[in-house]
C-alpha cells in the first residue's frame, strides 16, 4: 500500500477505528511472543499507522491536522494498552515460574522414613505398662553404685564367694574425696534398688507396703557374644508387705508371663541360690515348642536385706526378682544375636 493510495480515504475516524481494533488484539494477546506480533502489526513499520503518517504530507491542512491528532491518540493508546499487557503477562509468567520451581518442603514427609524407639525400650516401657497394671509403681536408682548398695546391703558381704557371680566393672574412685578405691562400682544388676526403695519409702513414710518395679541399665565385665552384652538393662521387682509368701511370688510371675507372653504361655520356679533371697528360685517361661526358657532370678526377700533397707523382718516379708529385659525381648521377637541390639543396622531396627 503506496502513501498516495492511502491518502485519498483516510480519515481520522478510519484511525481511531484501526486504534480500537489495535488496543483489543493488545490487550487479548496471550504471550509476550504474541503481544510483540500485535505490537508489530499496529504499531510497526509496515502498520496502517505508519502508512497513514507517511501519507499525511498529500493531506489537505485541515483532513492532516484531524488525522495528525487521531494518529497521536491511537499512539498514545496503543502504547498504553501494550504497557499494560506486557506487565500483566510479564507478572503471569513470573508466576507461574515461581508456583514451577516451587519447593514443596512439607512434600516428603508422607514418604520419610519415621523412626521408632529402640526394641529394648519397647520392651522396657511395655513391662513398664505391664506392671502398673498389676499395681506397682516404677523406682530408680544410679547406675554407679557404691559396693554397699550393690553387694553388701544384699547380703554379699566383702569377699563372699557369690560376688563372682558378678563379674564386675569397679570405678576408679583415687580422685574422689572420702571414697575408697573399690568403693564405686557400675551396679551389676538393678537390686541395689531394692535398698533404696525400702529406705526412701521409709524416710518417706509411704510404705511398706511396697510393691515397685525397677528397670534400669546394668553392667560387667564380660565379652559381648550372641547371648551376653557388658552393658544391658534389667528390671527388678519388689514387693513388701505383711504375710508375703512364695505363692505370692509364683502367682505374680505367672501373672506377668500371661499379660506380657499372652494367656498360652506359663512360667515356673526353678530351685537356685542368691544370697539376697531365701528361699531362691530361678523361673522360666514356656516356649511354644514345649521348651522352657529361662528368664531370671527370684525369691523371698532375706531378713538381713529387709534388715539394710530399714524394715523388721519380723513385721514384714516379701518376694523379688529380676530379669533381663534385652533377654526378654530376645525370647519374644526371637532375636539371635544380643549384639544386633547395638549394631545400629537399621535393617535389624526397622522390625520391631
Ligand atoms: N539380681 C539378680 C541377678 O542379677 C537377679 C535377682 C533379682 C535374683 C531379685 C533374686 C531376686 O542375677
Amino acid at each position: 500500500m503506496s502513501d498516495e493510495a492511502v491518502a485519498p480515504e483516510v480519515t481520522a475516524g478510519a484511525v481511531d477505528a484501526q486504534a480500537a481494533e489495535g488496543v483489543a488484539a493488545i490487550a487479548g494477546a496471550r504471550a509476550v511472543d504474541l503481544l510483540e506480533d500485535a505490537e508489530s502489526t499496529y504499531l510497526g513499520k509496515q502498520s496502517f499507522l505508519a502508512n497513514v503518517k507517511a501519507a499525511m504530507k498529500h493531506l489537505d491542512p485541515e483532513r492532516r491536522r484531524e488525522v495528525g491528532a487521531a494518529l497521536n491518540r491511537a499512539r498514545g493508546s496503543l502504547e498504553q494498552a501494550a504497557a499494560t499487557r506486557r506487565a500483566e503477562l510479564l507478572a503471569d509468567e513470573r508466576r507461574e515460574r515461581l508456583a514451577a520451581e516451587r519447593l514443596d518442603l512439607t512434600e516428603g514427609l508422607g514418604r520419610a522414613r519415621v523412626g521408632h524407639a529402640h526394641v529394648v525400650t519397647q520392651t522396657w516401657e511395655r513391662l513398664e505398662d505391664v506392671f502398673c497394671g498389676m499395681g506397682y509403681t516404677v523406682a530408680d536408682g544410679p547406675e554407679v553404685e557404691t559396693d554397699w548398695f550393690n553387694f553388701e546391703a544384699l547380703n554379699l558381704p566383702r569377699a563372699h564367694p557369690a560376688r563372682s557371680m558378678w563379674d564386675t566393672l569397679y570405678l576408679d574412685a583415687s580422685g574422689l574425696d572420702g571414697v575408697e578405691d573399690g568403693e564405686l562400682v557400675l551396679r551389676t544388676h538393678t537390686s541395689p534398688v531394692q535398698i533404696r526403695t525400702m529406705l526412701r519409702a521409709v524416710r518417706e513414710g509411704w510404705g511398706p507396703p511396697i510393691y515397685v518395679v525397677c528397670p534400669g541399665r546394668v553392667y560387667r565385665r564380660d565379652t559381648a557374644d550372641a547371648t551376653h552384652l557388658p552393658v544391658f538393662h534389667q528390671i527388678e521387682g519388689l514387693v513388701i508387705d505383711r504375710n508375703i509368701s512364695m505363692a505370692d511370688l509364683s502367682g505374680t510371675i505367672e501373672a506377668f508371663t500371661k499379660a506380657y507372653f499372652g494367656e498360652d504361655m506359663t512360667s515356673r520356679l526353678r530351685p537356685s541360690y542368691f544370697p539376697f533371697t531365701e528361699p531362691s528360685a530361678e523361673f522360666d517361661v514356656s516356649a511354644p515348642d514345649g521348651s522352657w526358657l529361662e528368664l531370671g532370678g527370684s525369691g523371698m526377700v532375706h531378713p538381713n536385706v529387709l534388715r539394710a533397707g530399714g524394715l523388721d523382718p519380723e513385721e514384714w516379708s516379701g518376694f523379688a526378682f529380676g530379669f533381663g529385659i534385652d533377654r526378654l525381648a530376645k525370647i519374644r521377637h526371637a532375636v539371635d544375636d544380643l549384639r544386633e541390639y547395638m549394631s545400629n543396622d537399621i535393617r535389624f531396627l526397622a522390625q520391631f
